[in-house]
């Protein structure tokens, strides 16, 4: 296999989609209206200030920045301590397998995260030093749609982008890759993720067998 894989974090690696989901909608029932589920897909794998954008967008409310950066504050910290007991058991299904798989075949991969808090999830889960690079969205100054993320990445792993395959469970993040000509591989639904190159319902369906064949 030559080719290197770039592996989303939150809803790829680890079962923190629900955390963000959830900490956002206490931030909307507290301003006063719901969030759903499907509302949420558009927040999967934006940035922090862009997803309250999306969700105030939403609820038909305008704020000052200073109001805007206490929500964005809120938030964080109610995520904070929904992800504060993370351990290794959350790993999703099939990724600690691959990850070893991996590892024994020598190929590279790195983390391509909009999150902020990926560093620390990644130390919870003992698996900061499992990866080749890591780029968060402490290094990123355009959130996904725009590649920069996987880019970055691709860089530090010494990949060319159409040499690199990317795991994403959100839209904005198949955007991302698709721009720069990377293989995207999607884990979730073909109604969110119909952009996707390849599509797997689940990260069981992830193996190493699978990512060889592409
Ligand atoms: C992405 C998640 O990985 O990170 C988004 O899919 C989240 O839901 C974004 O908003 C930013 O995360 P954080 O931890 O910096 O707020
Ligand atoms: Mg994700």
């Amino acid at each position: 296999m030559n080719k290197a894989i770039i592996f989303d974090l939150d809803g790829v690696i680890v079962d923190t989609a629900k955390y963000h989901y959830l900490a956002w909608r206490k931030i909307a029932l507290d301003l006063g209206f719901d969030f759903s589920e499907v509302q949420n897909e558009m927040l999967k794998g934006v940035s922090r200030v862009q997803s309250l954008e999306f969700l105030l967008e939403s609820g038909n409310i305008q704020l000052p920045q200073a109001r805007k950066d206490e929500l964005l504050h809120a938030k964080n910290q109610h995520y904070l301590s929904l992800i504060s007991d993370m351990d290794a058991s959350e790993m999703l299904e099939g990724i600690p397998q691959l990850l070893q798989d991996l590892r024994q075949h020598q190929v590279p991969f790195a983390l391509g995260s909009a999150s902020k808090n990926a560093r620390l999830i990644l130390d919870s889960l003992n698996l900061t030093d499992w990866f080749t690079a890591i780029v968060d969205g402490n290094e990123v100054t355009q959130a996904k749609p725009d590649p920069e993320v996987f880019l970055i990445a691709a860089q530090k792993l010494g990949y060319k982008p159409e040499d690199c395959i990317v795991v994403e469970d959100s839209q904005a993040g198949i955007q991302a890759a698709n721009a720069v000509g990377m293989t995207s591989v999607g884990i979730g639904s073909k109604e969110v993720l119909y952009e996707s190159q390849f599509l797997l319902e689940n990260t069981a369906q992830l193996t190493f067998e699978f990512l060889k064949e592409l």
